[in-house]
């Protein structure tokens, strides 16, 4: 399951409403930059690390070895989970994810002073640090905190930190925090540690079923997004395979979820951005505020050339579509169908997002119904469906999924 746009598609709702048909659900990539949301019983639950199908005692919930684990960030999220009952005891964490120092975040933090206006707009959670230490092979990793050389394993790191640190003249402010780790280092030893990528391959043998629970979106890939202002993991499909450990061949259904416009957090290009009073109406109502950072999400209209790029990427079979309920109430809505750059027309992702791009919308007719109590696909206002058979025409590629609401069960099946 994956998100085919800039992030907050809605994945965490979709994962906890699709965990009952799954065995085990896994997190394959990023870490605590990510902030899944879901809602039921009355109740919002963001999760940042952990699987959106910890709600669902008997399934099995793995964080694979392509995450990056902030201990103290984790054990906020088990501590919240306790204090509403949850049941932990199928929750497993990969022997091979690296872990997020206090000294990644404020690397994190020393990097993008040092950018100034051209920072990437990182959640300063330590995720571009953490994995430059994984791809440098200095990280270290969940299996290295029972052995008995961890501490000073994890000073040589920090001290290499702290002499970076020097470098872009910060102030290092961890020594709080790093009391907070070692603690939270202390609960994580109380979870299962695993070789995920044994277990899981073992459960695929089995005819066991794995929903893959991506983070980030698509443009966000370290690979194909709108580099520089992407995250440091791969975000698409391919990142499943390489944090978990399964090969390509046992990968089955991919699900692409699309908010019904797009919005983006953090810096960078963003061909279909709304800058004025529409802008503003969807995040007003759509409540386009980030569920990590609680930074304001910039808002545009829905873009085909992203979505057809991000289902070539992944391979897409299904979509799921979210968030049309935010657009009840438009006389028109539009859907970007190429863009126009330097006088030529396409629809593919060029080189450089941040280029001269002029999108070309089509318009189309809003609906004005509240949707958020219909509960059958065919009870959907018809511009609503007409909006839908164009993104199916346009991409080839049949929705799945409506959720017309935060809720869990304000979910329909097509
Ligand atoms: P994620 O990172 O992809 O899991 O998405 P986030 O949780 O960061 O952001 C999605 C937001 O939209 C959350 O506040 C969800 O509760 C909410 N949401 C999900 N699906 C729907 C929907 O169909 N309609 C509305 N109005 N909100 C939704
Ligand atoms: P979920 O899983 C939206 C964005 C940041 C920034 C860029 C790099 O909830 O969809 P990083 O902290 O990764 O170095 O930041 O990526 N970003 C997200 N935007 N949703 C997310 O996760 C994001 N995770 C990172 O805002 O622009
Ligand atoms: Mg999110």
């Amino acid at each position: 399951m994956l998100g085919l746009q800039w992030g907050d598609e809605g994945k965490g709702k979709a994962v906890d409403f699709l965990s009952p048909k799954y065995d085990v659900i896994a997190r394959f990539q990023g870490g605590p930059n990510a902030g899944h949301t879901l809602e039921f019983n009355g109740r919002k639950h963001i999760l940042h690390t952990i699987p959106s199908g910890i709600f669902h005692a008997e399934k099995i919930n793995i964080i694979g070895n392509g995450v990056v684990i902030d201990p103290v960030v984790f054990r906020k999220e088990i501590e919240s989970l306790r204090a509403h009952g949850t049941d932990l005891k199928n929750l497993y964490i990969s022997r091979k994810a690296n872990l997020i120092l206090p000294t990644h975040q404020q690397l994190d933090a020393a990097s993008e002073a040092a950018k100034g206006v051209a920072k990437i707009g990182s959640t300063l959670k330590g995720i571009g640090p953490a994995y430059m230490d994984k791809t440098g092979r200095n990280g270290l990793r969940v299996g290295d905190i029972f052995s008995s050389d961890f501490k000073m394993r994890y000073s040589q790191l920090r001290d290499k930190h702290l002499n970076l640190l020097k470098i872009y003249d910060y102030e290092a402010n961890f020594e709080q925090h790093e009391n907070l780790w070692f603690e939270a280092i202390e609960l994580m030893k109380t979870f299962t540690a695993i070789d995920s990528e044994y277990v899981i391959n073992q459960y695929i043998s089995e005819n066991k079923s794995i929903l893959a629970e991506g983070a980030q979106g698509s443009l966000l890939d370290l690979d194909f997004g709108s580099y520089p202002y992407v995250t440091s993991s791969n975000t698409v499909c391919a990142g499943a395979c390489t944090g978990m450990g399964v090969a390509p061949s046992r990968i089955g259904k991919v699900y692409g979820i699309v908010k019904a416009y797009c919005t983006r957090v953090g810096s960078g290009p963003f061909p279909t951005e709304l800058l004025e009073d529409t802008g503003e109406k969807i995040r007003q109502i759509g409540k386009e505020f980030g569920s990590t950072t609680g930074r304001p999400r910039r808002c545009g209209w829905l873009d085909l050339p992203v979505l057809k790029y991000s289902i070539m990427l992944n391979g897409v079979s299904s979509l799921i579509l979210t968030k049309a309920d935010v657009l009840s109430g438009f006389d028109t809505l539009k859907i970007c169908t190429h863009y126009k750059i330097d006088g030529k027309i396409t629809d593919k992702i060029p080189f450089d997002l941040n280029a001269n791009i002029e999108p070309v919308y089509k318009e189309m007719k809003g609906w004005a119904n509240d949707i958020t109590k219909i509960t059958s696909f065919d009870s959907l206002p018809t511009e609503l469906k007409e909006y839908i058979a164009f993104i199916e025409k346009e991409t080839g590629i049949p929705f799945y999924i409506v959720s017309v609401s935060p809720e869990r069960d304000k979910t329909i099946l097509k």
